[in-house]
């Protein structure tokens, strides 16, 4: 039987979701133990790899991999509404809009926006009918308001460690994230007893697991 192709989401999501997967059974030796390998086969029904959010959708969208691993933020930035089979309980987090505890969001100057998701940024304050600068930020963009380039950041709350041990705030919490196992629909139809066991087995470990 041909293998299903996954592509898992990098960092945070990885951490998250490889135990799932083990408790799921799958066989995840060599993401346990990665190094800088991008490519796991050890569980002979799956071959996963490793990519940042946004390459999973170009890799499912191409039909390169038939499932997809990625964050709701993702989608939604990309406005790339994928199919989404599963919603899962790890990893649930929100979208804030945070800052110093000097930060005034009622004042009347045009704020300066700091960002790794401008799209979400800019429906936000179109939102609430405010017009701002939006400077995108690739990571760490708690770094923005205290190093002076923002007034504050919209960005994402998981334990709210990093906003703690940085002296921020959080001033508006904006919509909740979650972790999503997308599918390429051509490959549900092509794999979908394969496809369907995976799901199955997958949301019985997610509910396992909260
Ligand atoms: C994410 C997010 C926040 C942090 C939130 O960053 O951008 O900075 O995690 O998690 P916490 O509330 O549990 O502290 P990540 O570590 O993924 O790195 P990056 O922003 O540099 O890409
Ligand atoms: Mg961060």
């Amino acid at each position: 039987m041909e293998r299903i192709k996954i592509a898992l989401t990098k960092g945070r999501t990885e951490d998250q979701v490889v135990p799932l997967l083990e408790a799921a059974g799958i066989n995840c030796e060599g993401l346990r133990n990665k190094q800088r390998r991008l490519i796991f086969d050890e569980d002979p029904r799956y071959e996963i790899i490793l990519v940042k959010g946004p390459d999973v959708l170009t890799y499912l969208n191409n039909g390169s991999v038939q499932i997809g691993i990625v964050g709701s933020d993702i989608l939604t930035e990309q406005e790339n509404f994928q199919y989404a089979m599963l919603d899962l309980d790890v990893g649930r987090c929100r979208f804030v809009l945070a800052s110093t505890k000097d930060f005034n969001p009622q004042a009347h100057r045009r704020k300066i926006i700091a960002t790794k998701y401008p799209n979400i940024t800019k429906r936000y304050f179109k939102g609430i009918g405010e017009d701002v600068e939006i400077i995108r930020i690739e990571g760490s963009v708690e770094l923005a308001p205290l190093i002076g380039l923002a007034d504050a950041i919209v960005d994402i709350v998981e334990t709210g460690n990093t906003l703690r041990e940085n002296n921020l705030q959080i001033f508006a919490k904006l919509q909740p994230v979650n972790t999503k196992v997308v599918v390429n629909r051509l490959a549900l139809r092509q794999y979908q007893p394969q496809i369907k066991a995976l799901i199955a087995s997958l949301q019985r470990a997610d509910q396992q697991m909260v």
